[in-house]
């Protein structure tokens, strides 16, 4: 049994996940209590601290998006869809099992579906944190931007490309001189991390193309562990790619059910 301790702007309350309560369950939660510290909020996710060092990655049912329609490259919370933390957690534990077969390695230790809790091993990220999307088709930011010299869906060819975390600033694009020269990543860890988001971005455009699916943008995060290892972190749901079927974009919640049942 799990619980979780929620901070607010004005309040710290007790999220149980469970309603009914036995002696022994509050026993328990004491021990949570004292074994967990909530030490980031996120959008999506609440990151625990663990008493043995590890964090706990609590998945919610808020997705990215805006005025109720979902967006992976947006920087709010647009709505929220019962069960979408668990379906992100499932998928999450699929990849990520598949990149440990692959041997690539990440920050993964377990899952538990029903509690949409897995646990991790911490990493520190570059900078504030940097997304690394990769691109085989035309589509969403790029397309924006490029739009004069892109068509819509055209093939690009595992193209790589950085963004800084900065919600304020719209998670701006950055070159690879300017993260050398803001000391966010040297030029070494830029060509590791293209590497590595290639090799990753590959096994999932392959897992896909098994269900008939075709990969067209994909985002990772990375970071780096004790030992100095770079490590692909975060997680690897619907919310983080596009995916399309017969030229149809599938929803996140969909791709979850056509990738695992
Ligand atoms: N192994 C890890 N070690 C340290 N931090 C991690 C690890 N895995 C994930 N994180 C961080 O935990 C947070 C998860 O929360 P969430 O996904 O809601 O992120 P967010 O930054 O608020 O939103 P978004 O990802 O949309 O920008 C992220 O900041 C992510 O970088
Ligand atoms: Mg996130």
């Amino acid at each position: 049994m799990l619980f979780f301790i929620e901070r607010t702007k004005n309040n710290i309350f007790i999220n149980f996940s469970k309603k009914i309560m036995h002696n022994k369950i509050v026993e328990k939660m004491i021990e949570g209590l004292i074994q967990m510290k909530l030490i980031y909020t996120g959008k999506t996710k609440n990151v625990y601290e663990l008493e043995d060092g590890n964090y706990l990655l609590k998945f919610k049912d808020d997705v990215t998006g805006e005025d109720g329609v979902f967006d992976p490259g947006a920087n709010t919370v647009g709505l929220t869809i019962e069960g979408a933390g668990r379906a992100g957690l499932k998928l999450t534990k699929f990849f990520f099992e598949k990149l440990k077969e692959a041997n690539i390695p990440t920050h993964y230790v377990d899952a538990d579906i029903e509690e949409a809790t897995m646990t991790v091993k911490p990493a520190e990220v570059f900078g504030e944190g940097v997304e690394v999307i990769c691109r085989y088709r035309a589509v969403g930011s790029f397309l924006r931007r490029y739009g004069k010299y892109a068509e819509e869906g055209q093939p690009l060819d595992a193209f790589v490309e950085v963004t800084l975390k900065d919600d304020e600033r719209q998670d701006p694009p950055i070159s690879e001189d300017a993260l050398d020269m803001l000391g966010i990543l040297s030029k070494n860890e830029y060509r590791e991390l293209k590497e590595l988001t290639q090799r990753i971005a590959g096994v999932v455009k392959d897992e896909l193309a098994k269900k008939e699916m075709e990969l067209y943008d994909i985002k990772f995060e990375f970071g780096r562990l004790k030992d100095g290892q770079i490590v692909l972190i975060d997680e690897i749901s619907g919310g983080n790619m596009r995916a399309y079927k017969q030229g149809e974009y599938i929803e996140p919640l969909q791709l979850e059910r056509f990738m695992l049942q």
